[in-house]
């Protein structure tokens, strides 16, 4: 074990969103990729006893670690290749990603504006495939290093290589625990063009209305994102003011057939692709072989009563029902055996297992 570098019981309540206090066993914040490929060559790390810590807002701790947690706080933002059309950046993975996006919209550049102010480090944006208002990772994304926690090496993943896919990649699947992503490539462009076609039926909230309430066109990448931020704010809870971890669950895929016995059930159901976040524009006579559709599990548990319920110290957020928050006492069992409450109402109305977004310690 790596005693030079690391400390021993560390609560990690600071590091986690929905502040739960666990503490680990031994802990380090990792800067750079060759300190990282150093102590990995020197046999500092038992692979089996790790775990990456970004800024821990999507992760739920439910117990104490016997292991070795590793604090990513690798800087840094380098423009690594510019012409006419678009701008290609290295960024350092523990840098702070709604900050990132804040720096990329204030010089012009764009394909990120709809993922402003969504929590968490560059490095996990990847891994999560972060997605929101029809606008994803993938889209900018280039490759990443990454450095294999075997051999110290540092090796470069392409985009097809790092199997990015709906909130997941293949660092949430294959690769699991194997690698450290120390640096991330994305490709923005100069030329924007703006995805506002975000809109949710119930309540009727629409991106291009927030927009139309800041100005007037033409508008800039920022003027997207602020807008995008202030739907955020008005949606999602204050990080300040609860712990949180965002949507809990992904959105379930359903059958077409399975969507409409539902669409009778529940109030304003909408349904989208299984890749984009599209509402409703799907044309049923041309799915072919798309029969999947993906459904917005917030409503689900909306129309079952969860939305603003607390059961102790863990609670949904009182404008989404997808959105699990605490009063930041709570422990992570507290909240995992909510969230399997909800599961369970979940299953029981509808016959859909609802799968975690959030990962699980
Ligand atoms: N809805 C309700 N009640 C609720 C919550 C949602 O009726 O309590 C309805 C909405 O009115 C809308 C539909 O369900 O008609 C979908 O809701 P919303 O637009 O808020 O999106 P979502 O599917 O719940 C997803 C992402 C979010 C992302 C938003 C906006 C997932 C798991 N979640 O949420 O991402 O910000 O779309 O694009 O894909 C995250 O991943 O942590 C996250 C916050």
């Amino acid at each position: 074990m790596g005693t030079v570098f690391s400390q021993k019981q560390v609560s990690l309540k600071p590091y986690n969103t929905l502040s739960v206090d666990v503490t680990a066993e031994y802990f380090a914040y990792i800067s750079s990729a060759d300190q990282l490929g150093d102590i990995v060559k020197s046999g500092g790390i038992d692979i089996e006893s790790l775990f990456v810590l970004g800024r821990g807002s999507n992760t739920l701790l439910t117990k104490n670690y016997p292991g070795l947690v590793l604090l990513n706080s690798i800087k840094g933002i380098k423009v690594i290749n510019e012409d006419e059309n678009s701008v290609t950046l290295e960024i350092g993975s523990g840098e702070d990603w709604p900050s990132f996006v804040e720096y990329a919209v204030s010089k012009g550049w764009s394909g990120l504006e709809n993922l402003a102010y969504i929590p968490g480090t560059v490095g996990a944006a990847p891994v999560q495939n972060i997605g929101a208002y029809g606008q994803a990772f993938e889209d900018i994304f280039v490759d990443l290093d990454a450095v294999d926690l075997t051999s110290g090496e540092i090796i470069r993943f392409t985009k097809e290589e790092s199997k990015l896919g709906y909130r997941t990649s293949a660092f949430k699947t294959d690769l699991k625990d194997k690698y450290f992503i120390v640096v991330v490539r994305v490709r923005l462009s100069k030329d924007p063009h703006f995805d506002t076609s975000y809109h949710s039926r119930f309540p009727n909230e629409s991106l291009s209305e927030w927009l139309k309430k800041n100005g007037k066109p033409p508008y800039t990448p920022a003027d997207v994102a602020h807008a995008v931020t202030g739907l955020r704010k008005f949606k999602l809870p204050d990080p300040k003011e609860v712990g949180t971890c965002g949507s809990f669950f992904v959105n379930p895929f359903v059958t077409v057939d399975k969507f409409h016995e539902l669409e009778k059930e529940v109030n304003e159901l909408q349904h989208y692709p299984v890749t984009k976040m599209e509402y409703d524009r799907i044309d049923w006579h041309n799915t072919g072989q798309d029969k999947i559709v993906k459904i917005p599990a917030g409503r689900l548990l909306d129309e079952l009563g969860w939305k603003g319920k607390w059961i102790g110290n863990v609670g949904t957020h009182d404008k989404q029902a997808l959105c699990v928050i605490t009063n930041k006492k709570a422990s992570g069992q507290e909240v995992l055996d909510y969230t399997n409450k909800m599961r369970e109402s979940v299953q029981k109305a509808y016959g859909i297992d609802l799968v975690s977004e959030v990962r699980i310690v």
